[in-house]
This record gives C-alpha cells, sequence and structure tokens, in this order.
C-alpha cells in the first residue's frame, strides 16, 4: 500500500489488497494467459476473471433468493456501480450508512476477491438483500429470472463507451495479468469476444430478449443520464416503493459522478486496484479514443450483430 492510498478516506474500511492468484484463484491449472498477458478462465464456454471461481460460481447459481431481494446485472463498465448505489438509496430510505460502503453493503457471490461472503452469511441477512452480477442470461445468479423470485435488473450502455471504459480498466490490473496491449489490440479482442465476460453483443441481447419478464427491467446506462428522474421513478415503481420529490433531488444528488467519486461509501479507495474507476462518467467518451476508421469498423460490426434487434443506444 503506498502514502498516496494511506492518505485516501476509506469510509473506516480496512484496504483490499491486490488480486492474487495464490489467494483468490481457487485453482491454478484452469487460468490461462492469452496475448499481452491477459489472464482469464473459461467456466461454461465464457471467459472470465480468475477471481470468478468454479466454487464461486456455483453458489452464485445456487443461491437461495426471495421475492425482495435485487439483483442487479451488466457487461462490466456499463454504469452498474451507479445503479448500485441508486439501488442501496431506494431500499434504505435514503440513508447512506456512516460505517459502512457500497461494497460492504452488496453481495457479488460470483466473486472470490472483493465481495467475499459466503452463502451461509448472505442466507442468514435479513431482506432485501441487494446482489451483484456480471454474468451473461444462461449464467445469471439463482438461475435467472426464470427460476428466481429476485427482482433482475439488467444495466446496458453503448459498446463503444464500454470498450473504451474497459480497456482503462484491464489494463496493468492484476485480475487481468497486467494486460498491456495497445488499444487497437483490445479494440479487436472485444468485437472477437474474447475478454472476460465475453462477448458484449451476446451478454446484452441475451438479457434484451427476456426483457419482458416480470421479474426483468432492463434499462440503459444514457436513458439514467439523460432523464434519471424518469428512470429513478421506474426502478422505485419495479421495487414497489413510493419516493417524494424530496428524497428523489436527494438521491439525484447523492449519485452525481462528482459525488459518488467524491465520497468514501461509494468511491472504492479500500480497492487499491480501482484508481481512476470514476474515469469520465459520460456518454461519448469513446470519441477520444476511437480513429474515425475505427468508428466506421464498428459501426459495420453493430449494424450485422443489432440487425432485426429493437434494442437501441445514444453514442453521443
Ligand atoms: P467511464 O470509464 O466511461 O468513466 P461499472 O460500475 O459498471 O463498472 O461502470 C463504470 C463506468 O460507470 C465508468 O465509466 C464510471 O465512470 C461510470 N460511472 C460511475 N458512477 C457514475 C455516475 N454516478 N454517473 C455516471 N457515470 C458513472
Amino acid at each position: 500500500m503506498n502514502q498516496e492510498h494511506q492518505a485516501v478516506p476509506t469510509g473506516g474500511q480496512p484496504q483490499i489488497g491486490e488480486y492474487r492468484d495464490d489467494l483468490h484463484a481457487e485453482t491454478l491449472e484452469d487460468i490461462q494467459i492469452g496475448e499481452y498477458g491477459y489472464k482469464f478462465r473459461t467456466l461454461e464456454g465464457l471467459m472470465l476473471p480468475p477471481y470468478v471461481t468454479p466454487s464461486r460460481y456455483q453458489v452464485s447459481r445456487t443461491i437461495a433468493t426471495r421475492p425482495d431481494d435485487v439483483c442487479y446485472c451488466s457487461f462490466p463498465k456499463s454504469g452498474s456501480t451507479w445503479l448500485a448505489n441508486i439501488l442501496y438509496l431506494i431500499l434504505n430510505d435514503d440513508l447512506a450508512a456512516e460505517d459502512r460502503t457500497l461494497r460492504s453493503c452488496l453481495h457479488w457471490m460470483e466473486s472470490s476477491w472483493t465481495y467475499p461472503r459466503s452463502r451461509e452469511e448472505v442466507e442468514a441477512l435479513p431482506s432485501p438483500r441487494i446482489f451483484k452480477s456480471h454474468m451473461p442470461y444462461r449464467m445469471a445468479l439463482a438461475g435467472g429470472p426464470e427460476s428466481s423470485p429476485c427482482k433482475y435488473i439488467y444495466i446496458a450502455r453503448n459498446p463503444k463507451d464500454v470498450c473504451v471504459s474497459y480497456f482503462h480498466f484491464e489494463s496493468g490490473k492484476a485480475w487481468s495479468g497486467k494486460y498491456h496491449g495497445t488499444w487497437e489490440h483490445w479494440l479487436r479482442i472485444f468485437l472477437e469476444g474474447q475478454v472476460q465476460r465475453g462477448n458484449w453483443f451476446d451478454h446484452v441481447l441475451s438479457w434484451w430478449e427476456h426483457r419482458q419478464a416480470e421479474n426483468l427491467l432492463f434499462l440503459r446506462y444514457e436513458d439514467l443520464k439523460r432523464d434519471f428522474e424518469g428512470q429513478l421513478g421506474l426502478i422505485a415503481q419495479y421495487l414497489g416503493r413510493e419516493l417524494s420529490d424530496e428524497v428523489v433531488a436527494r438521491i439525484k444528488n447523492a449519485t452525481s459522478f462528482a459525488r459518488m467519486k467524491a465520497t468514501p461509501f461509494s468511491n472504492h479507495t479500500q480497492i487499491s486496484d480501482f484508481e481512476g474507476f470514476f474515469r469520465k462518467g459520460e456518454i461519448g467518451s469513446w470519441k477520444d479514443q476511437f480513429t474515425v476508421a475505427q468508428s466506421e469498423e464498428f459501426d459495420r460490426h453493430f449494424q450485422e450483430r443489432m440487425e432485426g434487434k429493437s434494442l437501441r443506444f445514444a453514442f453521443e
């Protein structure tokens, strides 16, 4: 831990050390290393970070859920932490716990590293519980909306911004084998689906196809950015909560990018590897990274994969 990290307020929570194979991978034989050191393991044909272990995955698939549980899901870098903070404030009457952090209030069963809580611990917790998952539909927590009473919320974001955000997040990190590929390399493996959590199109469309399920709400990052109150109303209604105008204003203020970045409850400063997590928080920051040719190639790929689907995204 360096001096800089010691100085950052952590909300009274201990620092979380860097991901380590010997502590967090569970088994080493199935860890693979791709180009530029990119580290991953494969479960059920899906590329995953090595801290998603076979046994944690099994717990995530079989944990008993209740009708008042909420599970938010996404492809990484789609605004899921923002959504988590919103959910926490809706379900906890707008009270951010002073002695806790957002991370300590969430349950990420598929991860052995930053959120390691056992099945027994989580099953003993009172309702409502908030679960996090980055799995595609076929690998969803507790079997997914068809077999679990839990309320699922999927959040998707335009894939150009996801791709850029993910590049910055994965580069140089212990859980990715200190991946050191170029942006060009990353863009290629992202489009090929050769990144942790697999193909963005498969992931998002797998949930989109089930959007009519009663216990699934499908959201988009760009809608939250553009119409926060409207989307907050939808989420609250889905969870069976009524929010006064005053509470809506407080949640909006507490979950702004600037506030989440500055507040120990939400800013992830206990996890030194997450430095820079609150990077830009904008729609369209992909323009700073893509060349015109790359953008055109991406658009062609997007058209092909989304042909005939009714899902649209705002890219700026
Ligand atoms: P950028 O890297 O584009 O800035 P996730 O939580 O799913 O990993 O998503 C992370 C992305 O959401 C990052 O995008 C991060 O900055 C952005 N984000 C986090 N909190 C946000 C907020 N309150 N408002 C808008 N964007 C936010």
